[in-house]
């Protein structure tokens, strides 16, 4: 775990933060409020190499290795979560590429998502969450082309990204093992998008249905092989789950960073509060907390970048952990600035409207509890 203590990583978080607390956070509140894209953010991100940093230099990218994109993650998630989506998302969509792309759409799609052209992951459906191998999404063998029909709902970014790997079912009859991976394009004839939803946070990242009506895609679109996408979608969670943990951590130290300052700043009883203990006992609750959540994630990110096997075991369980820790630390925080905690004239109430999806998406919490279950042999 040397790579924790590494300065170049301390140096890229000072570098993050400053461009995220300057470029970012003074559109935040503007963004939840007015649930618009953050395209200051978009641009401040790509501007720097940072809203795909994890592209490989070979591609175009920066080439940051797990333990630096969640530390991105984590310090644009510190003032705005629906910003640190930009990258997440683009991680999320673009692994199937890195772990079962050929050489060809390696070039072709890594080069134009490092360029900015932004990319989504299609797996949930209305009636697949949580049992995502039950999708009714289905492509269809026609001469050298595969026809793709049906629907996606949930997906981060949808309308904004301009490619979507998206799961079919290629051959109902053997479930999870009939499951194949496409790349789609925004371009494609046959695509279209809903209305964004209604969301209770994270407003600035466009969440929508993705429709597919006959989308014909060319041989070359199959990501890997035939019936291989189902395992290729759990792996590629086992990797982009960490994201979410680093999200969660971003988010609590927000908040925490928000309610010790205040803490100090309020008097009541011819005191601040941060001298009564009930007060400084949450915040070393929050700080305790976050500190063992971003730990868990850090670990969790040397193994995604070391492939190592306990890996799915510790994706879930830093998102599980951290996701928990950011619900907890986010509603401690509203409470230690009472009345000003439930208004928005801090961020706070927004943090912990934000922290709420972070134990829903990219599997709920009680999924990361049974994928923990499922892999305790390998601790
Ligand atoms: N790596 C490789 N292969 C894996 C795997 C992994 N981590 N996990 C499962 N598989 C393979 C299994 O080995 C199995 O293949 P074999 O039969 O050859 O062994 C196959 O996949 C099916 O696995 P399961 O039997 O375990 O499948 P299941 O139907 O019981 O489902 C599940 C497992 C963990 C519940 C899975 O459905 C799941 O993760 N559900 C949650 C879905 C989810 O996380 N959705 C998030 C959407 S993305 C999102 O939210 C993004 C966003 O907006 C930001």
């Amino acid at each position: 775990m040397d790579a924790l203590f590494a300065p170049e990583y301390e140096e890229l978080r000072s570098v993050v933060s400053s461009l995220a607390e300057k470029q970012i956070a003074p559109h935040a509140a503007d963004v939840d409020q007015n649930s618009r894209y953050p395209i200051e953010a978009a641009k401040a991100l790509q501007d720097a190499g940072l809203a795909a940093a994890h592209v490989p230099v070979e591609y175009g990218g920066q080439g940051a290795d797990a333990l630096a994109t969640v530390i991105i993650i984590e310090e644009v998630a510190r003032f705005c979560a629906a910003s640190s989506l930009i990258p997440a998302v683009n991680k999320l969509g673009s692994v199937p590429v890195l772990l079962a792309g050929n050489s060809a759409q390696k070039q072709k799609y890594l080069t134009a998502l490092a360029k900015g052209q932004g990319f989504s992951y299609c797996l949930s459906e209305s009636e697949a969450g949580s049992d995502a191998a039950a999708m009714k999404t289905k492509a269809v063998k026609d001469g050298n082309d595969w026809v793709l029909s049906g629907s996606k709902k949930w997906i981060s970014n949808a309308g904004i990204s301009d490619f979507y790997t998206v799961l079919a079912s290629t051959d109902s009859s053997k479930g999870a093992k009939g499951i194949s991976a496409f790349i789609v394009e925004k371009s494609d004839s046959g695509i279209s998008f809903g209305a964004p939803e209604k969301k209770m946070g994270f407003k600035g990242s466009p969440t929508r249905e993705v429709y597919f009506d006959q989308v014909r895609l060319p041989a070359d679109r199959l990501l890997g092989t035939e019936g291989a996408g189902f395992s290729l979608a759990m792996q590629t969670l086992d990797h982009t789950r960490i994201t979410i943990a680093a999200q969660a951590v971003g988010i609590a130290q927000g908040a925490f960073e928000i309610a010790k300052k205040y803490a100090h700043e309020r008097k009541q009883f011819g005191k601040e509060i941060f001298d009564f203990q009930a007060v400084q006992f949450m915040l070393a609750n929050m700080a305790m907390q976050i500190a063992a959540a971003r730990q868990l994630t850090y670990a969790a990110a040397v193994k995604s970048e070391r492939a190592e096997a306990d890996l799915t075991f510790y994706s879930a369980a830093c998102k599980c952990f951290a996701t928990d820790v950011a619900m907890n630390v986010t509603t401690d925080a509203v409470q230690v600035l009472g009345g000003y905690g439930y208004v928005n004239d801090y961020p706070v109430e927004r943090m912990m409207r934000d922290a709420k999806l972070t134990q829903i998406y990219e599997g709920t919490n009680q999924i990361q509890r049974l994928v923990m279950a499922r892999n305790l042999e390998t601790l």
